[in-house]
This record gives C-alpha cells, sequence and structure tokens, in this order.
C-alpha cells in the first residue's frame, strides 16, 4: 500500500482535544495510519497522491448503536405509528421470528449489505447488537454470524422477555448459559431496561454476570419514560447508556458526576458513561428528542449514534443524524461531529484507536463533497458523501 497523500482540503476537521480545523491542509496515509497532517503546501511526497479539490474531510462516522441482525421489515408499523400509534417494543417479536426463518448465508447476507450501505455513508466503525434471536440457539448463531461483519458486537439477549416466557427466568437464561454461549463473540453486554422490557432487579442481574466475566456493559436506559436505566448504567461504570430521552435531574447529575475524573481539554483521565443521543430513533418514534445540550452543559460526554433497526430507526446515515443534532437539539455543528466520531469511540472503549484524525490513528476519513463541514446540517438530506477510507483503503 505505501502512502497516500490526501491534498487540496479546504476543511480538515481533526476533532482533535483542541478542535482544530485546518483550510488548505493535506493528509498523509501510510498504511493503515495517519502518518502526517498540516498545511498543503508543505505536504510529504507520497506513492500516491488523491487531489480533493477543496473538498472536506471528517474523521470517518463511529456508529455506536444499531441493531444490523434481522430478517424483514416492519412499514406496516411504522405506517400506523404515523397514523397516531404509539411504539411499545412488541415488534421486537415480530422481526424475532422473521429473523428466525433466515438461513446463515441470507442472514449473513443482509448484515454485510447493510454495514456496506453505512460504510458508504461514512461509517468507518460499526457496532452492531444481537436481540432478534431471543433463545440460546438463535443468540449465539447471530453473534457468531456477526462478529465477523461488524467492528464491536454487543449481546442484546435481554431485549424483550418471549412471548409466553417468565421474565425471572428469562433473565436468568440470559445472564447464565446465553452469556456463556456468546462470550468469545461478543465486545460487551447491553439490556432493555424499561417499563414492558427488564425491570431494574433483572438489569442488575445481568450486568453483574457481565461484569463477573469481566466484559463490559452498555444499557438501553429512559428511552420509553423515566426509569432506573441511567442510574444502573452509572452505577456499574457501563461505557454508555442509550435513548436517555426521559431524564430527571438526578440522572444527569449522576452521568456527570461518572465524568468527574475525566480532563476534556487533555481528554486524560477516565471517560465516564457516555449519554449516547439516537435522533433518527427519536424522530420515528416521535418521542422527545434527548436532551444532547443540557447534558453537554452538565458536562456529560455525548454520543450520537443511528440505532439502525427495523422497528424504530431504519436508516444508517449519520449524516442524517449530525444534521438533526445540530437542527433539533441545538448542538453546534462541531459538537455534533465531535460525538458522531470521538464521542461514539469512547462509548465503545476505542478512542485511542479511532473517532479523530491524529497521526498515529487508524486512517478512518470521510470526504464531504462540499467545502465546509457546516454543509452537513446547512443542506441536510443531501448526499454529500465523496468517498470514504477505512483503514487506509479507499472504500466501495
Ligand atoms: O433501540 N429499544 C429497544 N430496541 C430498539 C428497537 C427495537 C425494535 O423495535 O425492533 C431500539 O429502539
Amino acid at each position: 500500500m505505501g502512502t497516500t497523500l490526501l491534498t487540496n482540503i479546504a476543511q480538515l476537521v481533526t476533532v482533535d482535544a483542541a478542535g482544530s480545523v485546518l483550510e488548505h491542509a493535506a493528509v498523509l496515509i501510510r498504511e493503515d495510519r495517519i502518518e502526517w497532517i498540516g498545511a498543503a503546501a508543505d505536504a510529504p511526497a507520497a506513492d500516491t497522491v488523491h487531489d480533493l479539490s477543496g473538498r472536506t474531510v471528517l474523521p470517518g462516522w463511529v456508529d455506536s448503536h444499531s441493531h444490523l441482525i434481522f430478517g424483514g421489515d416492519r412499514a406496516e408499523e411504522f405506517v400506523a405509528r404515523m397514523a397516531g400509534q404509539s411504539y411499545a417494543a412488541g415488534g421486537i417479536a415480530v422481526t424475532t421470528l422473521a429473523t428466525r426463518s433466515l438461513s446463515d448465508e441470507e442472514l449473513t447476507g443482509l448484515v454485510a449489505a447493510r454495514r456496506a450501505e453505512a460504510l458508504s455513508m461514512g461509517t468507518t466503525w460499526m457496532e452492531t447488537k444481537t436481540g432478534y434471536g431471543l433463545e440460546l440457539s438463535e443468540e449465539s448463531r447471530h453473534a457468531r454470524l456477526g462478529a465477523p461483519i461488524v467492528d464491536t458486537l454487543t449481546f442484546l439477549g435481554a431485549h424483550l422477555v418471549p412471548a409466553g416466557a417468565d421474565a425471572d427466568e428469562y433473565t436468568d437464561l440470559v445472564a447464565g448459559p446465553m452469556l456463556e454461549a456468546v462470550a468469545q463473540d461478543i465486545d460487551f453486554v447491553d439490556i432493555f431496561c424499561e417499563r414492558g422490557a427488564f425491570n431494574e432487579d433483572q438489569t442488575r442481574r445481568v450486568l453483574q454476570a457481565a461484569q463477573d466475566r469481566n466484559l463490559a456493559t452498555k444499557v438501553h436506559g429512559n428511552q420509553l419514560g423515566p426509569g432506573p436505566g441511567v442510574k444502573l448504567a452509572v452505577e456499574f461504570g457501563s461505557h454508555s447508556v442509550d435513548h436517555v430521552n426521559y431524564l430527571e435531574d438526578s440522572d444527569i447529575q449522576a452521568l456527570a458526576g461518572s465524568w468527574a475524573d475525566w480532563d476534556r481539554t487533555t481528554r486524560s483521565g477516565k471517560p465516564g458513561t457516555v449519554a449516547t443521543c439516537l435522533p433518527a430513533c427519536d424522530l420515528s418514534t416521535r418521542q422527545p428528542l434527548a436532551p444532547g445540550r443540557e447534558l453537554l452543559d452538565a458536562g456529560v460526554g455525548i454520543a450520537l449514534a443511528s440505532n439502525c433497526n427495523p422497528g424504530t430507526s431504519y436508516t444508517s446515515n449519520m449524516n442524517f443524524c449530525v444534521a438533526t443534532a445540530v437542527l433539533q437539539m441545538n448542538l453546534s455543528l462541531a459538537e455534533a461531529i465531535e460525538a458522531a466520531t470521538y464521542g461514539g469511540a469512547l462509548a465503545l472503549g476505542i478512542a485511542d484507536q479511532v473517532g479523530s484524525i491524529e497521526v498515529g490513528k487508524r486512517a478512518d476519513l470521510h470526504v464531504l463533497d462540499a467545502p465546509a463541514a457546516a454543509h452537513l446540517a446547512y443542506r441536510p438530506g443531501m448526499n454529500l458523501t465523496h468517498s470514504v477510507y477505512r483503514a487506509g483503503e479507499l472504500a466501495g
């Protein structure tokens, strides 16, 4: 591969700790790493030169929350919701049935196609979850098939209590034999802590079982109403709590407290529990948007993610999520871009590798067909992705 120079960059949004934005810039890639960043006029020689003709370069998106391992779709449920029905998570069972009927080849093909679609829109690192298996053999099949396709795999056996099952017995199955069966394929354990899904005690049992195995955790929390999800995520030191639509002041304080040992200006110390906001899901379920502005103002680290899934957010377009966060959540463009890159990387525990354009990091770069990053929100809904480099290679 040798070296590749990307030059004639109008705006290079590095998302480094200082928030540096370089104009008339260039980036030198060696193999899969960023080797040099600076003014185009000072750029070193390279084996290959890509002239970006005055375009903008950002870090690739780090999408830290998605559910790509599924069959079928739920357009009818969506139409009914737009006609006034509220979202109540029961549709997870519909997707579970549709997914069970797929062969390994069919399911693998669907997940790979969804991953490729996200990459084509700038997502260079993608997390996804199991959670449409809901029985031991299916959950472990989904983990085994999904792990090689995505960058981070999360076990969400505790997504819904299957029809007819006893919630406590199912929780024991998730926290015991299921976790045992998937452990070698996964990076995180997650649980949907919500009325109608898993209660506080059941959430504790799953998080504790993960901790006992030294597995990192996440929580789906406070999506459909106030609840204990946020506080449990903080108590267990989870990397993130996701959704966070219905927060009490005490939830925001608990999250802020978890960031007390993190120095934002040097990005050193111990990161707290990231509050992951999912604006595409909030729009598609007509929930109040997560209070990203209040969370940031309170000192909480936030991430933006797509939550791509067939029920509540059938999109993996992170450009759209960033635009929505700016237009509807009162984030500045720089804050939204940081949340969708470095914030996602913190939520996945990989911020030393990806999430910003810095020397030594993996060369994950998103080229926008625009002279400035502001166009992401200024021209919402437009297809602005020009090209994508993942680990130094031009994708697609
Ligand atoms: O993150 N909240 C739970 N899980 C998904 C929705 C899953 C579905 O409805 O299929 C979410 O929104």
